[in-house]
């Protein structure tokens, strides 16, 4: 509703009762002429939340001269659904429009209606901004402090904290962030009216410092805010860069990075008498598979040519990661920001450069091919793939070189710590469940046999395994509370009112461990995926397990995540025998978590590895030979 007051003159033969038609930018609206010139013009926008700006404004009484006014600033702010707007029409006489127009007012009296517009202006809005706040029947939720709101309760755990204040307060609850309203959403229910029903509603991204500094402004998929960019970056996602077509294309790089990997694992389990520490191995592995399938080759390894070394391309890569999983004041405090207390800020801007130094080179590389091919040209990468993308002119909206080093950001940021994460938690379930472990490696031994590695098509061989998968992103899935979400609008569910500008977090962590959705949560039994299980699935159509998330923003990455996560924990169980290091009992391998932009374990896991494959076979099996010489596996017999 949008409140109209003001004087409206009219010519001497219109009757105060005439109906005045009065048309706005979005809709034309008819309004009745009450005493005094006061009148209410419904300016609903139909839910699209937009502001109705200063402009022209028609006023027509019927079947007479049509008059324009004023609209004297923005009337309507994206979160009220009302506004006072002052307007000073004339309604010029029917007949001789131009005779009736009443002379201009005199100086003071301009004036004086300047002052009182300003005045009773100022009035509405104060009054506005108290009704806004209790306008809004906001779902139950901690009462908030000023400035801080209620970030002094969410711990270094947040989705701990917000699982034990969703105890008290509902599975659906509000908190405010700093200074931003925000929702948790704790159960299935509440995870698909956010993520499906009203997944339009909810598709937007908070902006971050991160985003705005390393990720070229906002230019990567993560980052993106709502719109025909995002839209269109997804589709190209979809199309070009994880199709099953160039997903299969690259299995061979995969294939090799994890057998390199077994290998190097087999060398520290050697030379390390008690345990090895896994974490480094997988991250490693990770990284140079998303390296050479988005850039092309190792830097981290064959530095040749790069402003870097391998050690500052690591240090680049680890603060990447640090600094897109720190709270940082300026997020959830806006005008705090220019302080930057953490001195985050500072860092992400030290970054960008770095990061920008090294991505111009890739570009530049990877353009020089190009031009050297030249017709002959075969994108090998998806480097490659992205600059033919940046050059096509029928885009509805231009990639230009930044958008390109966004997406290379998301995607070596996407794919690598994730999967990582993933398996050493399922590692560490399998530690701690030994019968578990024996069912998985039992599976291996049957299916596969002791004479080759796990390849990618033995996986649907592999229902055990992949269950376990399930179960280890069921009990620590790497975002816990997914990544937030910005509404677009007000949005009502329940009898309660989301007003757009709010975060959405969902708390799958919790969702995961609710006794009223699954039973004997806390126990480790991938046989509940298994038979009339089987159906549930982690791909965002099951809102009881939903690692990747659901809707308009689910992970592009999923295909090429579930793969890498399955082909590595396969073939780590395959290879080598595993037990916890002498005098750890199972019960005292600690499970605690650190909360950064995934949650992987705090503790980083050691385990003792022992190669299934003995010195005495040496020449005798392929699986053997492909873990001595990893390099050479492919010619091995
Ligand atoms: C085990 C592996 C992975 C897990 C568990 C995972 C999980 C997630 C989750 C929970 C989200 C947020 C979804 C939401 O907001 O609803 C997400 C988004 C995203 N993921 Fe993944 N991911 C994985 C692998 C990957 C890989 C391999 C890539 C790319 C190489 C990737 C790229 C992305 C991107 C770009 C987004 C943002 C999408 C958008 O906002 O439109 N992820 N991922």
């Amino acid at each position: 509703m949008l409140h109209v007051f003001g004087r409206i003159i009219l010519g001497p033969n219109v009757s105060p009762a005439t109906p005045i038609h009065v048309r706005t930018v979005h809709s034309p609206h008819t309004a009745d002429l009450s005493s005094e010139g006061r009148t209410t013009i419904d300016t609903d926008t139909g839910g699209r939340n937009r502001a109705i700006t200063a402009g022209r404004m028609q006023i027509q009484i019927p079947g007479q001269h049509r008059s324009e006014c004023t609209m004297p600033a923005p009337i309507i702010s994206s979160t009220h659904r009302s506004s006072i707007l002052m307007v000073h029409a004339r309604v010029l006489h029917p007949t001789r429009p131009m005779m009736m127009e009443l002379p201009a007012p005199s100086p003071t009296t301009s004036f004086l209606a300047v002052v009182l517009a300003a005045a009773l202006f100022l009035a509405s809005i104060l009054r506005l901004r108290g009704r806004a706040a209790r306008k809004y029947n906001l779902p139950p939720g901690p009462r908030p402090w000023p400035v801080i709101g209620n970030l002094d309760l969410l711990g270094p755990l947040p989705h701990h904290s917000a699982r034990d204040l969703s105890a008290r307060h509902g599975s659906l609850m509000s908190l405010r962030l700093g200074s931003f309203p925000a929702v948790v959403a704790s159960s299935p229910d509440m995870a698909r009216f956010f993520l499906k029903t009203r997944d339009l509603a909810f598709v937007d991204r908070p902006r971050t410092a991160a985003g705005k500094y390393i990720s070229y402004n906002y230019s990567g998929l993560f980052s993106s805010p709502y719109g025909a960019y995002w839209r269109q970056g997804r589709k190209l996602w979809q199309a070009e860069l994880f199709n099953a077509r160039r997903l299969a294309s690259l299995e061979h790089v995969r294939g090799e990075e994890v057998r390199s990997m077994l290998s190097d694992l087999r060398a520290a389990a050697a030379a390390a008498a008690a345990a090895v520490a896994l974490r480094e191995h997988l991250f490693m592995v990770n990284l140079n598979v998303i390296s050479r399938m988005v850039l092309g080759r190792k830097y981290i390894v064959d530095g040749a040519g790069s402003p870097f070394t391998p050690e500052e391309f690591r240090w680049m890569i680890d603060e990447i990661f640090f600094l897109h999983g720190v709270l940082n004041v300026g997020d959830v405090i806006p005008w705090l920001g220019w302080l930057d207390p953490q001195g985050y800020v500072k860092r992400m801007k030290r970054l960008a450069k770095m990061v920008d130094r090294f991505l111009e080179h890739v570009l530049d590389e990877h353009n020089e091919r190009r031009r050297r091919e030249g017709e002959g040209f075969l994108a090998r990468d998806m480097v490659d793939v992205l600059l033919e993308l940046a050059d096509d002119p029928n885009l509805e909206v231009p990639i230009h070189r930044d958008c390109v080093k966004g997406f290379i950001l998301d995607l070596i940021g996407g794919g690598t710590d994730t999967s990582a994460v993933t398996v050493e938690w399922a590692m560490s379930e399998l530690l701690m469940n030994p019968d578990v472990l024996a069912k998985a490696t039992e599976e291996l031994d049957r299916v596969i046999g002791r004479g080759r590695l796990v390849e990618e098509e033995d996986m649907p061989n592999l229902p055990y395994v992949e269950a376990v998968v399930k179960e280890t992103m069921r009990l620590h899935p790497v975002a816990p509370l997914l990544t937030p979400r910005l509404s677009r609008e007000d949005v009502s569910v329940g009898g309660y009112d989301i007003p757009a500008g709010t975060r959405i977090l969902i708390n799958i962590w919790a969702i995961g461990r609710d006794p009223a959705v699954w039973e004997a949560p806390m126990e480790f039994r991938p046989e509940r995926f298994i038979g009339r299980g089987g159906g549930v699935d982690v791909k965002g159509q099951d809102f009881e397990l939903l690692p990747f998330g659901s809707g308009r923003r689910m992970c592009p990455g999923i295909g090429l995540g579930l793969k890498m996560v399955h082909m590595i924990l396969a073939n780590l169980l395959h290879a080598f025998a595993w037990r916890l290091p002498d005098g750890v009992a199972a019960e005292e391998l600690s499970m605690e978590e650190t909360f950064g932009l995934t949650v992987p374990r705090r503790v980083p896991l050691e385990a003792v590895a022992e190669p299934k494959c003995p010195e005495a076979c040496r020449f005798g099996s392929p699986l053997c030979c492909a873990l001595r010489h990893a390099d050479l596996a492919s010619t091995c017999v």
